[in-house]
């Protein structure tokens, strides 16, 4: 002790003892329980095992056993195995270029083997040495000494078990939560292992009980049963571009959350953390489902391994790109393509149901809820087979041309109905009957998807305002309207310097009169986000500002109008992302009332 006073007095600087400076450098690798799973998993991973088998007893401080049936280890590299920078996956600096498997740093058992008592038993065999010949052999380790290394009996592959983690690291031990807690983030470790590695089987045993099963299986089948989420409400789809290819397994836009638990992202089969990949879905689910709630997404990247870096941060829960933004590119369009590909509307219609454009004469006009002016009658005819287009053609015979999802609940059932109007209910809901379905639909949300989607079809020509809009001064100004110059231009708007050295806007396209000046220039100049997303913000805007509104009365033939119109929409949600409809099925409402029969029985 006073020999410690004596170096904290004098401030010397001087090397750190070996044991010590060991056990700091294992606290960066493991700091709790599940950073034991995550490395030793990792390992039975790159040891190329089919069959894995994890045992997290006591929240993982009483003993973690992961068993694989991977090449398994000599005698050799058995000893060399817990020593720190002791690894078999790179040799020269270049070679972190190069990485393809999870570990590459030669840390993970040499931090594990410092902070508690450590096992493991290995015999080569799966793949080099023939199983028969090559001998077990058991290494016990106890605060980063190797105590013993002896033959023994085992089959080809490696057990490692760790027992009294931070046995000899008590302060770290009172950071950790109960048990129940860290037993929760071990299971989270061990699916965030099982998703990105689908052909793998796997078993996790929580206090000696098997507590789950993965056999090998596709990756959405994976995904959904790993997390126990409706596999036939999940969507799959691969894109790949120049070094990148992503497989995407997403739910329809229906099942949200409040938190980004179920957005996750896996690179190179690790999940990370990164903010610009998470909102590349996000704001390609942005039209799909409403603010404040988050799709469940997973997204797999694989990338070459020269394009991103993962020793960037200890737990290798952070990477660096080499070209981020194209990444983040490929996603939102993969992601939108998904989206696309299976019509994710609310409750899509049954298969074979997509119904035939509207005939080529707009009787959108004579409904009288388009906006009447001469242009938008000239340009509603223009614009409704257009977007008619965009729902998947059926070619004859009812055969869709793309892939297209048959709902659980509604079987492909014969031609589609015409819907029929029934009437209004409290001012704002169109009640339809439509095959076995009855929809309850918004008027306003629904009207505003179809005016969004004839304002953003449109051309934007530029008109000349009697009265131009003054900007008024304010730091930033020039600023933002630079940087938004490209999105200005697009929507036909132009800005030009007033005859007092300030900014004036003197056109605006017609599709954005209906919204109120303030309104129009705080989302222009003052709103945050990329400019695609303020163009879709000023689009909705004005459909918003267009469309019927609450408590509006529709006579029957705007209502009839408004109603064939929305079973055409490819996504039947308004640009804020709420259902334009709420289904109820015959099944349903019979369940509901006590009857079990089909309509017409007693
Ligand atoms: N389950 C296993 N089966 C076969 N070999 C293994 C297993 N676990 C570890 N090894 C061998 O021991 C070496 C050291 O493992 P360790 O986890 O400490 O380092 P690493 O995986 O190379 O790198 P990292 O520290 O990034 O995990 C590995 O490189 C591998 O050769
Ligand atoms: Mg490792």
């Amino acid at each position: 002790v006073s020999d410690r006073n004596e170096d904290l007095s004098s401030r010397r600087i001087h090397i750190l003892r070996e044991d010590v400076s060991r056990k700091i450098a294992a606290g960066e690798v493991i700091d709790r329980p599940f950073a034991v799973v995550r490395e030793l998993l990792d390992n039975a991973i790159d040891s190329g095992a089919r069959r894995i088998e994890l045992y997290v007893e006591g929240g993982g401080l009483g003993a973690i056993r992961v068993v694989d049936d991977g090449e398994g280890m000599s005698r050799e590299d058995l000893e060399l195995s817990v020593q720190r920078h002791a690894t078999s996956k790179i040799r020269e600096e270049q070679d972190l270029h190069r990485v393809t498997t999870l570990g590459f740093r030669g840390e993970a058992l040499a931090s594990i083997a410092a902070c508690s008592r450590l096992e493991i038993r290995s015999r080569p065999g799966a793949q080099g040495t023939a199983a028969g010949t090559a001998t077990a052999h058991r290494l016990v380790a106890e605060a980063g000494r190797t105590l013993s290394l002896e033959p023994c009996q085992g089959n080809p592959g490696t057990v490692v078990a760790v027992a009294d983690l931070f046995f000899n690291l008590p302060a770290r031990r009172k950071f950790l939560r109960s048990p129940s807690a860290e037993a929760a983030l071990c299971r989270k470790t061990f699916l965030e292992k099982a998703l990105p590695h689908p052909e793998l089987e796997l078993r996790l045993f929580m206090e000696g009980r098997l507590s789950q099963f993965l056999p090998p299986q596709d990756l959405r089948a994976r995904v959904t049963a790993a997390l126990a989420l409706p596999e036939e409400h999940f969507y799959s789809r691969e894109a790949r571009r120049g070094a990148f290819t992503v497989r995407l397994v997403v739910g329809r836009p229906e099942l949200t959350r409040r938190d980004r638990r179920l957005l996750q992202i896996y690179v190179n089969r690790r999940r990370i953390y990164e903010y610009a990949l998470q909102q590349a879905v996000e704001y390609a689910f942005s039209g799909y489902i409403p603010g404040g709630a988050y799709p469940m997404a997973f997204v797999f990247v694989e990338a070459e391994p020269g394009e991103v870096d993962f020793n960037v941060h200890p737990a290798k829960r952070e990477a660096r790109f080499q070209s981020l933004p194209a990444l983040h590119h490929l996603l939102v369009e993969s992601v939108s393509a998904l989206l696309e590909q299976f019509n994710l509307g609310p409750a899509a219609p049954p298969s074979g149901a997509v119904p035939s454009p509207p005939p080529a004469e707009s009787r959108a006009a004579q409904a009288g809820i388009w906006p009447a002016s001469p242009q938008w009658e000239r340009c509603a005819p223009a614009a409704a087979p257009e977007k008619a287009s965009l729902v998947p053609a059926a070619p004859p015979g009812g055969v869709s041309s793309t892939p297209t999802v048959v709902e659980p609940s509604a079987p492909a059932a014969g031609p589609p109905e015409q819907p029929r109007y029934l009437g209004q209910l409290f001012r704002l809901f169109l009640l339809v009957q439509r095959g076995d379905s009855l929809y309850i639909v918004d008027q306003h949300a629904a009207h505003e998807r179809l005016l969004f989607d004839e304002i953003s079809s449109r051309r934007f020509a530029a008109q000349q305002l009697l009265l131009p809009l003054r900007l008024e001064a304010q730091p930033g100004l020039v600023e933002a309207l630079r940087a938004r110059a490209p999105l200005l231009q697009r929507l036909g708007i132009e800005v030009e310097s007033s005859q007092d050295g300030g900014y004036e806007i003197t056109a605006l396209p017609e599709q954005l009169l209906s919204i109120e000046e303030q309104t129009l220039l705080q989302a222009l100049l003052w709103e945050r986000g990329s400019l695609e997303e303020l163009e879709r913000h000023v689009l909705s805007l004005a459909a918003c500002r267009l469309a019927v509104k609450d408590g509006q009365q529709l006579d029957e033939r705007t209502a009839t109008e408004l109603v064939r119109r929305i079973f055409d929409l490819p996504n039947a949600r308004c640009p804020h992302g709420r259902p334009v409809w709420y289904e109820v099925s015959r099944e349903e409402l019979f369940r509901r009332v006590g009857r079990t029969g089909r309509a017409g029985h007693p």
